[in-house]
Parts: C-alpha cells; structure tokens; sequence
C-alpha cells in the first residue's frame, strides 16, 4: 500500500470588479488588439479598496470545503502560496485559518512568486506522506494589482486578482500510476535570474516596489522550462504525454501555454485556458484553472493532469496527479 494525497474538493473566489482592456486604453498608449494579440488576455478581475488577499482566499477556501463536504476544523494544515499577503506578518494562511474555524492545525504562507501553488502542492503532498497531515488545504491567492506600475505598458496590463483552493486527504493506493492523488513532482529555481522578474521593493527596503520583468527573456525561460519539468514529472511514474487528460498551466499567456502545449505534445483541446479572463494571477492562476475546469466539466474524477508553473526567482516546476 502506497499512500496518497488525493483532492476532495476545490473551489474559487474572484473580485467583483471585471476590468476590461479597453480600460487601459484611457491612460496608457495601449489598445485592446494589442493586448490580445500579444497575452490572450481579454480582462480580469481587481479587488476592491480595503479587500485583500486573505478576504480572496477565505471565500475561495469556503467552496473548497463546501464542495469537500468539511468544515474548517476537519484540516490538519493550511497552505497558502502567495507573493501579495495582507501583511508581512501573520501569514495569510493564518488569517484564513482563524476565519475558517481551525484552531487545531497549522499554517503557513509560500512564497515561489507565479510556481508557488505547484511549490505548495509539493509541500503539502510531503506533509501527508510523511504522515504529518491527513487533510491540507493548499490555496493560491493574490492581489497582483497592489504592486503594479501604472504607468508601464508592458506589464500592468498583464496581470489581475484572485484565489483557488484545493483539499487534499491522505489515502491508501496501490503504488501505481493509475491510482488518484498526487503521482509525481518536479521543483526547480535558479536565483541567477533574479533580475528578469522581481519587484523593486520589500521590507527590508522599507518599500512595496512594483513589479518589473524582461517580458521577452521570462517567455523564452517559460516555454523550455515548462515543457521540460512537466515531462520530467511525467516520466517519474512512467507516463507521457498522451497519457495526459488535462494540462492546467499557469495561465501568464496564451503564447505561452500554446508554445508549452506543443513542445509537450498536447493539443489544446486537453489544455485548461482561463488567461483571457483572469489574466495572470500568479500563485492563483493553476488553482483557479483547475476549479474553473471542474465546474465546466473538463477535468472529472480519474483524469489525469498536469499542472506547470513558472515565476520570479526563477523558479519552476509540475505536479502530475490523478484527479
Ligand atoms: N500595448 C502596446 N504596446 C506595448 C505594450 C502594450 N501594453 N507593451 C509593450 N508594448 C510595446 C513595446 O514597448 C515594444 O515596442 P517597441 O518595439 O517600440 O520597443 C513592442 O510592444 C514589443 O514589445 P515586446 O516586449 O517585444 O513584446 P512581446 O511580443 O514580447 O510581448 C509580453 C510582451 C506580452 C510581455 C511578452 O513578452 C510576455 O508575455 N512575456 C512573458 C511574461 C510573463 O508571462 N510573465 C509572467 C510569468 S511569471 C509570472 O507570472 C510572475
């Protein structure tokens, strides 16, 4: 008997505020072509003055566990990857757990910027196979649109708000590729590439920074690193590419995952695409794809998907699990 961490429930919050892209056409010399041609992006979401990230992550927590059929004291742990928390400190994964009802486990923020769900999804699949932890919840959640420059065209148009959450549980399998759960896990970062995506501020510089990135550099690393960790994962448990039910990338570009799908084998017909509607929100992105995917009746119980993620730092990686 092997055991695994399989998902029970997933789910999702969004601001109310739709932003479409002929807003940024007011104050920037942009346009709504330019911005499709280019990212696949058509809008996205912005929270609302005084809503936070942790205000994201508890109504996205609130469906997972509503769809899990649990309450918030039934989880052993609580994740949250995130490069946006409310405060430097608590973590936001605290604050989610107090307004959840969980006192009795633990929680904790990560911070791998854009891979940051498939980094906390690695971490939380540690914790239940280590025996730890039978039920974690791993939410990505961010407020991307706090750390914006407005005034630079070729990023703030990029990116939006938002939170996804999954339940993973602890259960018993049989060791090969066809059981449900987590299969397989590939991590990577290279601190050399520090300067191709980062924000220019932080605590110990007494500022917030905003974000800036080497548009062009970022979507050549993406591409080739994606598709390699994705068949790295794969590979670990003996499956490939047309084993592959769903692909669930991080939704940065449509350039991107096209580019990422093809070098991986996989039409777009088994490829999760949400970018064009909530444009790239980083640790949020996959998290939210794999909900939406749920609720459209893409991903079903069985199939199996693989989830790819690439962020500031560089860091990068993929997680291959049955659904
Ligand atoms: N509207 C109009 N023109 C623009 C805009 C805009 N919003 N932004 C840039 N331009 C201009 C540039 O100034 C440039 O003009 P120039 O030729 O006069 O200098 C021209 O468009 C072309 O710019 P490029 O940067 O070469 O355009 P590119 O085709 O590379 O697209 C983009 C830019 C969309 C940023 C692309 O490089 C990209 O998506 N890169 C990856 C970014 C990404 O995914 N980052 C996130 C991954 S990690 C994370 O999620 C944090």
């Amino acid at each position: 008997m092997t055991l695994r961490a399989v998902v029970k429930g997933v789910g999702h919050y969004l601001p109310e505020r739709v932003v479409p892209n002929s807003y940024f056409e007011e104050s920037l010399d942009t346009s709504n072509e330019w911005i499709v041609a280019r990212s696949g992006i058509e809008r996205r979401h912005f929270a609302a003055e005084g809503e936070t990230t942790s205000d994201l992550a508890t109504k996205a927590a609130e469906m997972a566990l509503a769809s899990a059929g649990m309450t918030g004291a039934d989880l052993d742990a609580i994740i949250i990857a995130t490069s946006t928390a409310d405060l430097t400190f608590p973590s936001a994964a605290t604050m989610v757990q107090a307004r959840i009802g969980n006192t009795k486990g633990f929680a904790f923020d990560v911070q791998a910027v854009c891979a940051g769900f498939v980094f906390a999804l690695t971490n939380a699949n540690a914790l239940i196979l280590s025996g730890q932890a039978r039920r974690v919840m791993v939410i990505g959640a961010e407020t991307f649109s706090r750390i914006m420059d407005w005034t630079d065209r070729s990023t703030c148009v990029l990116f939006g708000d938002g939170a996804g959450a999954v339940i993973l549980e602890a259960e018993e399998g049989t060791g090969a590729n066809t059981d449900r759960g987590i299969l397989a896990t590939d991590l990577n970062s290279d601190g050399s590439y520090r300067d191709l995506l980062y924000v220019d501020g932080g605590v110990s510089t007494k500022t917030t920074g905003v974000l800036r990135m080497e548009g062009k550099e970022v979507f050549r690393h993406a591409v080739e690193k994606l598709a390699e960790t994705a068949h790295t994962a794969l590979e670990k448990v003996g499956l490939g590419s047309d084993d592959v039910n769903w692909v669930v990338p991080h939704q940065a570009n449509i350039r991107i995952i096209q580019s990422t799908a093809k070098k991986l084998g996989v039409g777009m017909d088994r490829v999760v695409v949400t970018v064009q509607d909530h444009g790239n929100t980083s640790a949020a992105s996959i998290p939210l794809a794999l909900s939406v995917g749920v609720q459209n009746g893409q991903i079903k119980k069985g199939d199996l998907v693989v989830t790819e993620a690439i962020g500031g730092g560089l860091a990068w990686g993929s997680v291959v699990l049955r659904w």
